[in-house]
């Protein structure tokens, strides 16, 4: 199964890469499944650009090539100003449909206060309708987020490794419905 954990900050050294590499850590040990990392700072990602993207097309053709190979997608994301940071939103507009059309993805959100419930419920509203994405509906807010780690193995390192598991059981079912809403004619109300 492939999976990828995205870190949804730009910013060196974020909480929200740290964060995704103990997701990373924690499936690999818990669960046997080895999710990739795909960060929005290591992946300096243009803007959408109905133009085209000149040297930056390889970025985008390598993108939209891992996307659509993945299963699943764990999305790790900081709450910036009460919102969803504006490069994640740029990340799901850039892969369009196909990548991440009836994919099932866990929602991860962070802060480094007692926030994390804006972005969560931004996702749910406003990300699905042409990208097909499928959240689950389990989700992960992480509060406090400098001063947590895996080793706590407290209530929120319990809820995750019980959330990637549930990830993983739709991303195995998935695909036959993929399989079968393929052979639907519904390219009238949009891929
Ligand atoms: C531009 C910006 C806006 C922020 N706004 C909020 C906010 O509205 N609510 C909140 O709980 N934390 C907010 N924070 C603090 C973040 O939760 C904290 O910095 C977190 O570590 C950011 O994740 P990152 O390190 O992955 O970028 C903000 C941080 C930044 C950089």
């Amino acid at each position: 199964m492939e999976v990828i954990v995205v870190s949804g900050s730009n910013r060196k050294n974020s909480q929200s890469e740290r964060i995704s590499k103990i997701i990373q850590e924690v499936s690999t040990e818990k669960l046997n499944i080895i999710p990739k990392l795909y960060s929005l700072y290591t992946n300096d990602l243009p803007l959408w650009d109905e133009e085209g993207y000149g040297e930056n097309d390889k970025k985008i053709i390598n993108l939209k090539k891992e996307f659509t190979q993945s299963n699943a997608f764990i999305f790790v994301v900081p709450e910036w100003h009460g919102m969803v940071p504006p490069h994640v939103k740029n990340m799901i507009l850039l892969l369009g449909s196909k990548p991440l059309w009836h994919k099932p993805a866990l929602i991860v959100t962070i802060s480094s206060s007692n926030g994390g419930a804006y972005p969560a419920m931004e996702l749910r509203g406003s990300s699905h309708k042409n990208s097909h994405i499928c959240w689950i509906p389990e989700q992960v807010v992480i509060r406090n987020v400098k001063n947590w780690n895996a080793k706590s193995e407290d209530e929120i390192f319990n809820r995750l490794i019980s959330y990637l598991e549930t990830l993983y059981i739709y991303a195995k079912n998935m695909e036959q419905i993929r399989k079968e809403l393929s052979k639907l004619d519904i390219k009238e109300f949009g891929m």
